[in-house]
């Protein structure tokens, strides 16, 4: 290291001019005096020839000295650690400023390589601390040397207290520890799914990978784990939709294929059942229709392949259209479908149809959900930057326990009274999926027995925007 080198340099230089002064300082007590006469002029002329050159020596120690130790004042770092650079009129000699200036080229060079080493070792923290996924490296023991904050998040653990440790013994998980062993016996990577059940159950996709030094010694272990939770959870949805799409198909086709035997059996001749059965087929050929539709819908939605004309939306007049559909179904159980518009006009961002379509579906739960005699309330009005479309009604409500639940695919608080309505559960993932394509939201607020209030909120189109004609 050329810091070192200088230093023990500086060193041996003041040692030997120390040197250089007692041999001086010996030569003057010298010999035994020799006899007076001549040789006392001698005498004295070497002392004084002596006096001259110790002057000189202890003049030219002290001009050497004094950068001397002006580097080694310098070269002794401050607080801060660094170098500082030593001013070349230190020394009245020109060796003397060669040394300092060359002193000073070294400090320089050691400051940027003092820098650029502190920049990579943040630009690694700040990686290590804001990647997702955990890193974990172990020594050639086994001994955790390095745990970034994604692997603390996932284990459960705090790196000051485990790194030190073995890895066995703070996150004790056999599987991890087989697997990272696995890799040392290998000699290669081996990477496997995991699971780990603290302090969240968590899938793991994990890789060890053994790092060897030059001559092939084993040197330690990097591991890395990648959080796919959300992964495999998404499969299981999947899974559980298609088993669900399944179910829902089966029951109409069982159905059909009763009502065709029979009809095949006889049931076709008979002037009464005939005609019932082959209602009943049209009417369960209808659920399917509606079934196949909404599953059309909501996968067009769900991965934005819907084609969405987005426009400014007038909702009050999107509203009245929406009840005006169901005002004869409503009238027909003595239902109360009341609209209340907004004062003046009211704009949201958004595809008309499709906000029609998911105001339909709440107003067509308002009107199934609540007894003969009740009351559907259709509201509008401006929530700051927000427009909001409420349905209100006075129905049979929502338990607690199921309100959070209610927007999945194919739940249904009862299943058998929504099938006998003609649901299939469909309906309110349409409304989240279209709420949130439009970059808005859907509430609900519930009181079984007493009714329930289902809120779609929507960006708001400032005022002073003409709508599309
Ligand atoms: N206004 C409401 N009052 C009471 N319960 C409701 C109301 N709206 C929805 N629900 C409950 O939430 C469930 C899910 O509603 P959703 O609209 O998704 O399905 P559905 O009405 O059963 O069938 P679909 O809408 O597909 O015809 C319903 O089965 C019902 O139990
Ligand atoms: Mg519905």
């Amino acid at each position: 290291m050329p810091l070192r080198r200088a230093l023990t340099l500086a060193l041996l230089i003041e040692a030997a001019l120390a040197a250089a002064a007692a041999a001086a300082a010996l030569a003057l007590m010298g010999p035994p005096a020799p006899p007076a006469g001549p040789v006392l002029a001698l005498a004295g002329g070497l002392a004084g020839g002596l006096v001259g050159a110790l002057a000189l020596g202890g003049r030219l120690a002290t001009a050497v000295r004094r950068p001397l130790r002006k580097i080694a004042a310098a070269a002794w770092p401050g607080a801060e650690g660094r170098l500082r650079p030593v001013p070349l009129a230190e020394a009245s000699f020109a060796e003397g400023r060669e040394t300092i200036a060359a002193f000073n080229v070294m400090a320089a060079h050691l400051d940027r390589t003092i820098d650029t080493l502190a920049q990579g070792k943040n630009t690694l923290e700040s990686v290590l601390a804001h990647m997702s996924d955990a890193l974990l490296i172990l020594d050639a023991r086994g001994v955790l040397t390095l745990i970034n904050p994604a692997a603390e998040r996932i284990f459960g653990v705090a790196a000051p207290l485990v790194a030190g440790h073995r890895l066995i013994e703070v996150l004790r998980h056999f599987e991890l520890d087989a697997l990272i062993r696995e890799a040392e016996r290998e000699r290669a990577p081996v990477a496997r799914e995991l699971v780990v059940h603290r302090p969240q159950h968590r899938v793991l996709r994990v890789q060890a990978s053994p790092v060897r030094g030059r001559r092939g010694e084993f040197l330690g272990t990097v591991v890395v784990a990648q959080d796919i939770t959300d992964l495999r959870r998404t499969d299981l949805v999947r899974q559980e939709f298609v088993a669900n799409v399944s179910h829902e198909l089966r029951t109409p086709l069982a159905a059909l294929r009763t009502l065709a035997e029979a009809l095949l059996d006889g049931a076709a001749g008979d002037r009464e059942v005939g005609p019932r059965f082959l209602n009943q087929i049209v009417a369960e050929v209808d659920r399917l229709t509606l079934l196949v539709n909404d599953l059309l819908d909501l996968s067009a939605i769900e991965s934005g392949r819907a084609k969405m004309e987005m426009a400014p939306v007038p909702l009050g007049e999107m509203a009245e259209d929406v009840a005006a559909k169901f005002r004869p179904v409503a009238d027909r159980r003595r239902i109360a479908l009341r609209l209340e518009p907004p004062a003046g006009p009211l704009l949201a961002w958004g595809d008309r149809e499709r906000l029609a379509q998911a105001v339909a579906n709440l107003v067509d739960n308002a009107v199934k959900y609540t007894p003969d005699g009740g009351t559907v309330t259709v509201s509008v009005e401006g929530r700051g930057d927000l427009v909001a479309v409420a349905v209100a009604d006075t129905g049979i409500g929502i338990a607690p326990e199921h309100l959070p639940r209610i927007f999945e695919r194919f739940y249904r608080v009862d299943r058998s009274r929504s099938r006998a309505l003609g649901g299939t559960g469909l309906g309110l993932s349409i409304v989240k999926h279209i709420a949130t394509s439009h970059g808005g939201r859907v509430e609900v607020e519930s009181t079984e027995g007493r009714g329930s209030r289902f809120t779609l909120l929507l960006p708001r189109v400032p005022d002073g925007i003409p709508e599309r004609g």
